[in-house]
């Protein structure tokens, strides 16, 4: 899986407890799915996942992690990966944009990825084995990349990891759920909310102003491969500029969060956000309580985590000088969970976990 800022890696085994804690359940909907990896680790525990995120690399993902099915993709990625590892490289838009005017990833490795990609799209594959190979590119560049994780920069002097050789992998796709095939859109989470039906809704909003698509450009780059204007020392996508989210907003996120409620039909609402949000814990309970008008019983679980590999590397100058101070090394990450109730009474029940 990619490094991936607020990724639900160490979250996973909480919200698999909650989910498997509703009766009756079978099918998931992850509204803003990001790497997948709740929708992947749902998808192996046997439920239905439904996974959706607006931007193009995340549904990649998703339709690689959830909606394609071992049985019926697996054999051609494996041939795929073997014939796209011993291509040469060539360089291109990649190696030009991200190798030579920025320094995400070696040059070396980037005249691969452009010959990779270009293959990628001469083969106009069936779109979930498309998605598969391109996650088995993604995960790879990502494997030999020059960031701490984010895409607004990139290291002074390569990384170690940088001078290693691109490899594909096989991505771990998982067989079908005995529930019905999953499925991957690339919808605003509110489109998402309203168009599909679900026993349970997982909902991980950005927490911040900082946006995905800016944060993660290159994976939206080499994904699209519609070889974008660009801006900036990290050049960026132009988009970036106007693919904003609402969710980034800190005046419109509570509005926002309130309409993603109002949409989900889902009885079960997990939600996934940290203390260091928009918005506080009182407030989200406070928002969780008028749902279904009142007839919900709230259940916070709290977990404790180290911040995010920046924070704990420090602030630090453009001539690589250690600058100001980080203000704190660890965060709370909140899991709620939301049971639409038949009696009239809300509850708020505490769970202190981690
Ligand atoms: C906190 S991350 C989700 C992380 C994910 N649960 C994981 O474990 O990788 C939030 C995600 O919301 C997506 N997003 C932001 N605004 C959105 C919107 N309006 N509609 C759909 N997805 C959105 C971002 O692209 C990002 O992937």
């Amino acid at each position: 899986m990619i490094k991936y800022i607020g990724s639900k890696r160490t979250l996973l085994p909480v919200i698999l407890d909650a989910v498997r804690a509703v009766p009756d359940a079978s099918t998931v909907i992850d509204l803003f799915s990001g790497t997948s990896r709740v929708g992947h680790a749902l998808k192996a525990a046997g439920y239905r996942v439904l996974a959706n995120d607006h931007n193009a690399y995340a549904a990649a993902l998703a339709r690689c992690y959830v909606e394609a099915d071992a049985e019926d993709v697996l054999a051609d990625a494996t041939r795929l990966v073997h014939e796209l590892n011993a291509l040469p490289g060539r360089a291109g838009y990649f190696t030009d944009t991200f190798c030579v005017k920025s320094r995400f990833v070696h040059p070396r490795n980037g005249e691969r990825i452009d010959a990779i990609r270009e293959a990628i799209a001469a083969k106009s594959l069936p779109p979930e084995l498309e998605a598969v190979m391109l996650v088995s590119l993604m995960e790879a560049a990502d494997r030999v990349d020059s960031t701490t994780g984010l895409q607004m920069a990139y290291l002074k002097d390569w990384a170690p990891r940088a001078h290693n050789s691109l490899e594909l992998r096989v991505p771990a796709v998982l067989p079908r759920s005995p529930h019905g095939k999953g499925r991957a859109t690339c919808l605003d989470a509110l489109d998402a909310a309203a168009l599909f039906e679900a026993d349970i809704a997982y909902i991980d909003p950005p927490y911040n102003q900082h946006s995905y698509l800016g944060n993660y450009h290159v994976w939206e780059s080499l994904v699209r491969w519609d070889k974008p204007a660009i801006y900036g020392i990290a050049c960026k996508r132009v988009d970036v500029r106007e693919r904003q989210s609402i969710f980034n907003s800190r005046p419109r996120f509570a509005e926002s969060l309130r309409a993603v409620f109002a949409a989900v039909s889902a009885p079960v609402i997990i939600l996934s956000f940290s203390n260091e949000g928009f918005i506080a814990r009182k407030e989200i309970e406070a928002m969780l309580a008028e749902l279904w008008r009142g007839r919900a019983t709230i259940t916070t679980i709290e977990n404790d985590f180290k911040r995010y590999v920046g924070a704990q590397i420090g602030i630090y100058n453009p001539r690589g000088e250690k600058v100001g101070k980080v203000s704190h090394l660890r965060n709370k990450e909140f899991v709620y969970v939301v049971r639409r109730e038949p009696a009239a009474a809300s509850q708020v029940g505490v769970l202190p976990l981690a």
